[in-house]
């Protein structure tokens, strides 16, 4: 029994260990394979031609999508870290004036809207980051298409408003850099009322029906393409969601989601063609490994683990401890399971010694001469 428990110690501690590892050895990225900026504004220089059917290929044919700190990802809420100390996130001349106007483009891959470096987070990351596309991920009727999942699911769609750290000259320098890019992503679900500002982008796409085509639209409040609540978000480390996949994206994944009419859903999913008439649709990733990497939250959800426990031996995996001044509220049902069974073990373990302590005491004093006998043997050697 002893030994028992002193195994899973050691692979407690052995995988502790092994999260930490990969974990530092995510941060690979070079930057120096393809060129190839299609998350970005330049989609003229195709060396391959990538699609969403073989999402595999891509691993061979661009480097950095076989890295470790990809994107998508699932967001697991009950192991999202709970971290106070996030800033808090302050956009800066996102409401546009109509005139002049934005060019929607639709790229083969997906539906992009350029921006203005005149837009940008000015408060939320070490540096300001400015703007310059935004663009869209769906699926069909049938098929939700967001790229990030919560807890496994989907949404219909997802919007990425893709900045660049202001100290570099552009998007597609900057997309090379660690510290390189910010995007804000957003998941769509289906409302009851249409979305207006929706609208201002989706009314147009017929205009960019066929792959390679543009069209202007007046400018208008971008902030109202994102929930009205930004405070709450998920922070990650991750990459470009397309090839070549730089892994240079600090993810911002915000909680409250935007609804648009099932109609304009359905206009989204139907309309952009690519290819030779083929519809442009199901333009998501699928979610990647997490390889040790931490997803934090701004927020805390009733059942969480704060950020404050983080593991002494490898800085990385936070364990929940039980706060002086919090009660069990402070840790999920995992977690209060676990140490009930824990402290049961324990108890068990020593009833157990004690009542075989007991036993054999008794046993020695009855019969001291004839130790042949002893019922007692040591627990670890049973159970092996
Ligand atoms: C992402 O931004 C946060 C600040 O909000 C910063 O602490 C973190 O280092 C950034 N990540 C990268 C990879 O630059
Ligand atoms: C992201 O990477 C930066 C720089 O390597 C690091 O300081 C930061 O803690 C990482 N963020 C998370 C959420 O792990
Ligand atoms: C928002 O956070 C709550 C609490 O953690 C969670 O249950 C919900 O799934 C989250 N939704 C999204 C879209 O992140
Ligand atoms: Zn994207």
């Amino acid at each position: 029994m002893l030994l028992k428990l002193f195994i899973l110690l050691l692979l407690l501690v052995q995988d502790q260990v092994l999260a930490g590892e990969t974990h530092s050895s995510s941060s690979e990225e070079d930057g120096s394979s393809e060129h190839d900026d299609d998350e970005h504004e330049k989609s003229s220089s195709h060396e391959h031609r990538w699609g969403y059917e073989d999402q595999e290929a891509w691993r061979s044919a661009y480097h950095d999508c076989n890295g470790k700190s990809q994107s998508p990802i699932d967001i697991e809420t009950s192991k999202a870290i709970y971290d106070r100390s996030l800033p808090a996130i302050k956009l800066d001349g996102y409401d546009l004036t109509d005139q002049p106007g934005l060019k929607l483009h639709n790229n083969g891959h997906t539906l992009q809207l350029s921006l203005p470096s005149s837009m940008r987070i000015l408060k939320g990351f070490d540096e300001i980051y400015l703007a310059a596309q935004l663009h869209f991920h769906w699926g069909t009727i049938e098929v939700p298409g967001s790229e990030h999942t919560i807890d496994n699911v989907h949404f219909p769609a997802e919007i990425h408003v893709v900045h660049y750290n202001s100290k570099y000259a552009d998007l597609a320098e900057a997309a090379r850099k660690k510290d390189g890019l910010a995007v804000l992503g957003g998941f769509i679900g289906i409302g009851l009322h249409e979305n207006e500002n929706y609208e201002k982008i989706l009314s147009a796409l017929t205009d960019v029906s066929i792959e390679e085509s543009n069209t202007m639209i007046p400018g208008f409040n971008i902030r109202h393409l994102l929930p009205n609540n930004l405070e709450k978000f998920y922070r990650y480390n991750g990459s470009l969601t397309t090839p070549p996949c730089f892994q240079t994206v600090n993810w911002t994944m915000f909680n409250d989601t935007i609804t648009v009419s099932r109609r304009q859903l359905a206009a989204l999913e139907k309309t952009l063609k690519a290819g030779q008439n083929q519809l442009l649709s199901k333009n998501f990733r699928a979610p990647q490994l997490l390889h040790g990497r931490r997803v934090l939250a701004s927020f805390s959800a009733s059942p969480s683990v704060d950020s404050a426990n983080t593991n002494t031996f490898t800085g990385e995996k936070s364990l929940p401890k039980v706060k002086t001044s919090g009660t069990f509220d402070d840790m999920s049902k995992g977690d209060v399971l676990a140490i009930a069974f824990g402290a049961l073990f324990v108890m068990t373990l020593l009833g157990f010694s004690a009542y075989a302590y007991q036993q054999r005491k008794k046993y020695s004093k009855i019969k001291k001469d004839t130790r042949q006998n002893v019922i007692y043997k040591p627990a670890t050697k049973e159970e092996v």
